[in-house]
Parts: C-alpha cells; sequence; structure tokens
C-alpha cells in the first residue's frame, strides 16, 4: 500500500544530517530505561494493534492539549489564538510518530530522526517546518511531564484487540520505555554540553 508524503517529513532522506548522539550513546541509554529486545518484540506487537487506531488516540492527545490553555499557547500565535493548520500539519506526523517507534530499528537514522524532532521543539527549528507564526520553543519540562498522559493514555487502545493482560502490560511497558528513551534524546539540545 502507497501512502500521500507526509509535509515535512523525512525520516528516509538519505542528505539528512546525523544525530550528534551515537549508537552507543543510545544503547546505554537505552539501557538505563531497561529498554531490551523484549521490548522491541512488544512494540512490534503494539504497532500491529494500534494501526487502525491512530486517529482516536490522536483525538486523546489533542483533546488533551486543546482543553489546557497553557499547552493549546504552543500551537498558538504568539497573541494565543490558535492555528489550525498548524494544528493539522503537526497532526499527521504526530501520528506517523506512533507508527515509526513502534515499528522503526533505533538505529543511526532513527537517532537522526530523534535529533530533527528534538530541535522542532526548541527556538532552533519549532515553527520552520510548517511556517507557522507561533511562539518560539516548547519548555523542556513541559516535554518530560507528557510522558505521562502519552504513556497512560495508550493502555486502553492497546488493550482494544484483545491480547492477555500479560501481554497489554507487556506492551505498555514497553511503549514507557519507548518514549522516556525519546524523551531523554530530546533533551539534549535544550541541555547541549551538560546532556
Ligand atoms: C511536534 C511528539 C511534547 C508541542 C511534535 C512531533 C512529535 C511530537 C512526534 C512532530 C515532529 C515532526 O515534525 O516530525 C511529542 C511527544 C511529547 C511531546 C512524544 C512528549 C512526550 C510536547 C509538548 C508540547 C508539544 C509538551 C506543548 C504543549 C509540539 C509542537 C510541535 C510538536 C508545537 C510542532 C513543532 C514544529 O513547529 O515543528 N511533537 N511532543 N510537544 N510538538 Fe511535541
Amino acid at each position: 500500500m502507497t501512502h500521500a508524503p507526509i509535509p515535512g517529513y523525512h525520516y528516509d532522506d538519505p542528505a539528512r544530517p546525523a544525530s550528534p548522539v551515537s549508537t552507543g550513546e543510545l544503547e546505554q541509554l537505552a539501557a538505563a530505561t531497561l529498554f531490551t529486545d523484549a521490548d522491541v518484540a512488544a512494540l512490534k506487537v503494539a504497532g500491529e494493534v494500534l494501526a487502525d487506531q491512530v486517529e482516536q488516540i490522536l483525538d486523546v492527545w489533542y483533546g488533551f492539549v486543546g482543553s489546557h490553555g497553557h499547552l493549546l499557547a504552543y500551537f498558538s500565535t504568539p497573541e494565543g489564538t490558535p492555528i489550525g493548520e498548524y494544528l493539522g500539519a503537526v497532526r499527521r506526523r504526530f501520528g506517523q510518530w506512533i507508527t515509526d517507534t513502534c515499528t522503526r530499528p533505533y538505529d543511526a537514522r532513527w537517532l537522526a530522526q530523534q535529533e530533527e524532532i528534538a530541535l522542532r521543539h526548541t527556538a532552533e527549528r519549532k515553527n520552520a517546518t510548517d511556517g507557522a507564526r507561533s511562539v518560539p520553543h516548547v519548555p523542556l519540562r513541559y516535554l518530560i511531564a507528557f510522558i505521562h498522559p502519552i504513556t497512560a493514555t495508550m493502555r486502553p487502545f492497546l488493550a482494544a484487540k484483545g491480547h492477555p493482560e500479560a501481554e497489554v502490560e507487556a506492551m505498555h511497558q514497553a511503549w514507557f520505555k519507548a518514549v522516556t528513551l525519546q524523551v531523554a534524546l530530546w533533551s539534549r539540545p535544550y541541555a547541549n554540553a551538560a546532556w
């Protein structure tokens, strides 16, 4: 099946610059979250379970952001008006990110994508992809805080296809580790030398 390209999504572009994070550093960081091959396997199943639920998951997450003015502000003009086109453009890449988190190998190319997503939350690259007239960056503290809602809200979707409880739990733990690992990587441009 072929899909229309997602504007601003360049995961497979061979010209994309490498991440400053090495695969060795990634391995050590993954180990620090207790991420193992069993999690890779659980995420693969999760990818199948979630494939036809991505829009509903995004509805939940966008509902959460949209119902908190101080969070919606990052998708809004500096004067506070939400930018519908910006919300919609990011939503498509956010949906693809769910799939990528479950199905892509965590290799040098994945690291390059993590660095790009990180930068798109910072003043260096936020708004540039969609030409949005929005506020300059998302504060790091909110990226860290979001690990919980992005994880907690996932459980009913992982359970929706009738897998045994132990398997749902394994998928949920793997998802939690994968999100934690990514936010740890995304903290790099905020922390620079301290990372
Ligand atoms: C972009 C995930 C936290 C606001 C994105 C994208 C993803 C993502 C996948 C699209 C990247 C791309 O362009 O391919 C996450 C995850 C988070 C998180 C997993 C935490 C666990 C936050 C928070 C906010 C936020 C707390 C603010 C409330 C944004 C904005 C963009 C974006 C405004 C668009 C950036 C741009 O202009 O390119 N996020 N995000 N994110 N996110 Fe987050």
